[in-house]
Order: structure tokens, then sequence, then C-alpha cells
């Protein structure tokens, strides 16, 4: 029941059932837009802004009133939208206000923005980056939808809502932890709230370029190429496609808005030390996209992961989406010194932990020439047993992959870390792998799985729907003794690539002392060489991600160490002080080749 406010105006005090008519018309990857090359209107700047603890605004309607002066209300407010903060868009807000830092509810943005159709460009739509958790879009009054996931973009269609002149747009971001989602309410990272990437609006035609895919087909010949496109209504006629670096300029016949074709060519791979992109344009009607594409070729082969045919071993590392200035939003430069410290260190791939990295940062890699593990935050303890909660999981892989699809770098798709053996989380990540190989069959499918402790062995039923086994383990830290690794490597056999997905030790830059004197730099190293002379030599592991480049927050760290941070960076928190253990992982890598 939804309170009336016209009949009874305390009726909301009694109204609990108040968000459910704002958690439908749920947006998600079938209502995505294909961005590559569009132009659009940005909405970055100042907005309007204000925190909501009890969810006053759903409660109270606060989106359903114009904004007039005091002098003409009617009656009383409890709030005052256009008479408050406003935050730069795109921000977390935790890191705004010292009593924002560990804020978990609702914020409401607020701002006007004009937009008059042009012909060609009839319909108006609105791309957020990603907001954490949830987000509610309202404009001139009236809800049109609801997103809930919090790293992946979605789009809302304004176009049946716009008015002549001003437009009043608002999100309401909901950055609380509950058991229904995805992560739950337990993780190892800062729960950051807001509008923390970019916001656009995109002017577009009536029919419009929704998907569009274009990668080799992976079939052992790197000479034919898969462009699949889909359209937003189910219209036919012809698409254009064009790769003027492979001389292609063809047809694509469309029906009920959809077309794919195979085109065969001579494409130069992309590979980390050849990252060959070609520019593609593809048309339809009054719609152009141009997409920036590498051709390459990932699978596996019994214990042997091959990029283009040649056996691959992956020199990683994690990364988090984590500043002490940004918080989970990034720039190009927080990126590409990323990518620096990563391959000073001597890698070919990035494990992006544990939820969708921006965007930019795969079309950086595709450009540099590192690749990556991409990853959904089923992480931990989720309600597995719950349907929405897979429906939530599996729109936010689904969204991840779409973004993504086009870029080279992206080798794998991660469906989980951590998550305690039971039928209800096999069956969640196993079908979440299925959904992954029925978007994406070019790809790799991976997870951070857990070993069988009993037989102290790599066993994880779900290890047959993958084609990686990630292992995180930490014996010479949270296991001190480092012999369990060297008995769970002698009691193994597994049948498909293993790689080390996480090992570490916490360490506070600058704190020297013995190897065994936890917390110090010393011991961090210490780890790291013991580690590496037990797996360099295993067969069957085909990679190792040390946990992690940089320190980053989590509210879980308190020791007089950690204050708030994960020190198992290799590098600190001002993401240039390297630690010892640096130079150990890169000493390995080197020594590889
Ligand atoms: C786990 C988890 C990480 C966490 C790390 C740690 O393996 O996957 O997210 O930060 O261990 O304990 O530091």
């Amino acid at each position: 029941m939804t309170a009336n406010a016209a009949e009874d105006p305390f009726a909301h005090l009694h109204d609990e059932d108040y968000a459910a008519p704002y958690s439908r018309r749920r947006v998600g990857v079938d209502d995505m837009v294909f961005m590559a090359g569009r132009e659009t209107i940005p909405l970055d700047g100042d907005w309007l802004f204000v925190t909501d603890l009890f969810d006053e605004g759903l409660r109270q309607r606060w989106f359903a009133d114009e904004p007039v002066p005091i002098s003409q209300w009617t009656r009383p407010r409890d709030y005052d939208l256009d008479e408050t903060a406003t935050v730069p868009v795109p921000s977390c807000w935790t890191m705004l206000r010292p009593e924002w830092t560990h804020f978990e509810g609702a914020g409401w943005y607020t701002r006007s923005f004009a937009f008059e159709p042009s012909n060609g460009r009839e319909r108006l739509v609105l791309r957020i980056g990603s907001a954490n958790y949830e987000a509610r879009v309202f404009l001139n009054g009236a809800f049109l939808a609801s997103h809930r996931g919090g790293s992946t973009p979605f789009s809302v269609d304004l176009t049946a809502n716009l008015r002549p002149g001003e437009n009043r747009l608002q999100v309401q971001v909901d950055n609380r932890r509950r058991s229904d989602r995805v992560p739950m309410h337990h993780f190892d990272w800062h729960n950051d709230g807001g509008l923390y990437r970019e916001v656009d609006l995109v002017p577009l035609p009536g029919v419009f370029i929704r998907d569009c895919g274009i990668g080799l087909v992976p079939d052992g010949t790197f000479s034919r190429i898969a462009v699949d496109i889909t359209l937003s209504e189910p219209v036919d006629g012809i698409a254009r496609v064009d790769i003027p670096g492979l001389g292609v300029r063809t047809r694509c016949p469309v029906t009920a808005g959809r077309g794919a074709i195979v085109i065969e060519a001579q494409p130069l791979l992309w590979s980390p030390g050849a990252p060959n992109l070609y520019r593609a344009t593809v048309e339809f009607g009054d719609d152009v996209v141009v997409d920036t594409v590498g051709f390459r070729e990932i699978r596996r082969s019994g214990r042997d992961i091959l990029l283009n045919g040649e056996p691959l071993w992956l020199r990683g590392v994690c990364v988090h989406e984590d500043d002490a200035v940004l918080g989970r939003s990034s720039s190009d430069e927080d990126v590409r010194r990323r990518f620096r410290h990563a391959r000073e260190l001597g890698c070919n791939v990035l494990r992006l932990a544990h939820y969708p990295h921006h965007e930019r940062v795969a079309r950086i890699a595709d450009e540099e020439g590192l690749m990556l593990w991409e990853e959904v935050p089923v992480y931990w303890a989720i309600d597995f047993a719950n349907p929405d909660t897979f429906a939530d999981a599996e729109n936010q892989l689904l969204e991840m992959i779409r973004r993504d699809r086009n870029r080279a770098s992206v080798i794998l798709w991660g469906v989980g870390n951590e998550n305690a053996d039971t039928d209800a989380r096999y069956a969640f990540m196993s079908g979440l792998a299925a959904a992954a190989r029925r978007a994406d069959p070019t790809r790799l499918v991976a997870a951070a799985c857990l070993i069988n402790r009993e037989a102290f062995r790599i066993e994880d039923r779900l290890a047959q729907h993958l084609d990686v086994i990630g292992l995180n383990e930490y014996f010479g830290w949270y296991e001190p003794d480092l012999a369990g690794l060297e008995r769970l490597i002698a009691n193994s056999d597994p049948d498909r690539p293993v790689v080390i997905s996480e090992v570490g030790a916490d360490a506070l830059s600058g704190h020297r002392g013995g190897e065994r004197e936890l917390f110090t730099e010393d011991c961090q190293a210490a780890i790291f060489r013991d580690q590496i002379a037990v797996i360099r030599s295993v067969p069957w592991i085909r990679g190792f991600f040390p946990w992690l480049l940089y320190d980053f927050r989590s509210p879980r760290r308190q020791t007089r160490f950690q204050r708030g941070w994960n020190r198992k960076g290799l590098i600190a928190e001002d993401k240039a002080t390297k630690k010892l253990a640096f130079a150990v992982v890169a000493n390995f890598y080197r020594e590889l080749g």
C-alpha cells in the first residue's frame, strides 16, 4: 500500500512498503546503448545533493514537488532540494565530507537540463557509468526506472517525459549493504556511494544500434571476423561495416533488428607485445558507431591457456579500484599509473578485483597491451538461494560483458570469489558461468575457488564449469606454515589450468624487522620469496596474481599497522612507495622471461 498524501498527510509515517513502486521498471543489460564513438551531452559537474538516511525522499515523494520558493509552499516540507549542498559528479560522497565517509543510505542528486529534439536525434537517453548500489531516476516529477548493481553502466530513455525548456532530473542512489545484494553485507573494501562515474545525455535517432560485437571467430584460423548487430527496434534493413585498416567495406543484412556476418581478413593480431588495433565503423540508417578493436584469440587446451595459439603464463597482479582521494572514482592518469607500475613489476595481466572497473581501464589496456581479468562481486557470502539475487548478479555479469565485449585486453570473465561450497552456491555460480558462455563464447571463465579442506587438495565441483581455476591461498600469512602449500600441490591433480589468483601478506610501508615479524616489509617479502620457490615449478600452475598492487581502504582492518587500510599492497597507499616485496615479484617475472 502506498500512502496517499492528499488524503492523509501522515500516512507515509506508517507505510513500510514505500519503496516497492520505485523498485519496478528495472533497466538492465537489454536497455544498454552501444556507446563507442557516440557524441554525448556530459552532465558532469555540480549537482544539488542531499543525504537521506531514512528514505524520506521516497516516503514523502520529494521528487513530485516542483521547486518553488518557500513563500509559495502551501504546507511545510522536510527537505529543500534547491537550497542544499552541491557535489561534483562523478564522485563518491564518501570522499567529500568527513560526516559522509561511512554514510550508508540514500543520496539525492538534482539538476536541470534543456534539450531540443532535432531531426535524426529525436530520442534522448540518460546513460550513467555506474552508481553504487541502487539508482532511481526521476524526470519532471515522474519516476522512470531503477537499476541495481554498483559497478556497471545503465541507460534510461527520457524521451516520453521530456518537456520544452528546462527539465528537472533527479537520481536517488542507495548504497546500503543488504542481504539480497551482490555483494552482500560483508566485503573487504570501502563501501563508497554515489554517482561515481560519468553521467551523459545521449541524443539518438528513432532506430539506433543498441549492441555491436566485433571480434575474431575463435576457430584457430585467425582470419575470420564475426560482426553482430542488435538494433533498438525490430526493423529490417542493411547495415554498413567498414574496417579501413583491413580494406573491409561490407554490408550486413538486418532482419527484425538483428544482423550478423563473418568477414574473411588477415588482421595483425593483438597481443601484449603487439597491441594492434583497428578502427571499425558500423552504420544503420541515421545511426553511426565507431569502435577501436583488437583481434586476438584466447582459449584453453588441457592445462594450457593459449593466446593466438601460443601457451601463455599469466604474470599478474590484483588491483582494486581505490584511491585515497578519488575513492572508487578513477581518472585516466590513475589508470595509466596503475599500468606503469604493473609493467614495472613485469606483468602481462591484471585481475580487476572484485567488481567491474571503469570502462576506460579496458580501453587503455587495449592500447597499452595488458590483459585483464574482469569479475562481478559475487564475493564471500551471497544469498545464493534467492532468485532475485541471482537475477541481479546475472544482470551485472551481462552488463559487464556487454560493455567490454569488444575489448581485446579482456581475456577472463570472473564469476565469483571465495564462496563456500553449498548446493545453492553451486547452482548460482554454475548458472553465472553458463550465462557468461552464452553471452560471450570467445573468452575464458574463471572464479577464485576454495579447496577441499578434508582431502587438502584443489577440488571444487564448480571447476567443471570453469576454464581456469583460481586459487586464493595465503600460506605464510593466514596459514603460517608454508608446508601446507607444498602438501596442497602434492595432493592435487587438476585437469585444467590453475592460477594463484591471490597470495600475499600485510606490510606497513617503512615498517622493518625480522622475516617472521608480522606486518613488516621483511616478512611480506620473505613470504613472496618462499611462495615463488614452491609454485614456480608446478606444471599446472599457469599464473600468479599477488594480492595486490596498492594498499586500499577497508573498514575491517583496524590494527595499529592498518587503521582502516588493507596493507597487502606491493606499493603503499601513496601509489608511489614500493615495498621490499615488489622487487621479489619483479625478479621472478623477469626470470620467467
Ligand atoms: C581474500 C579476498 C580479498 C581480501 C584478501 C585479504 O582472499 O579475496 O578480497 O582483501 O583475502 O584478506 O586481504
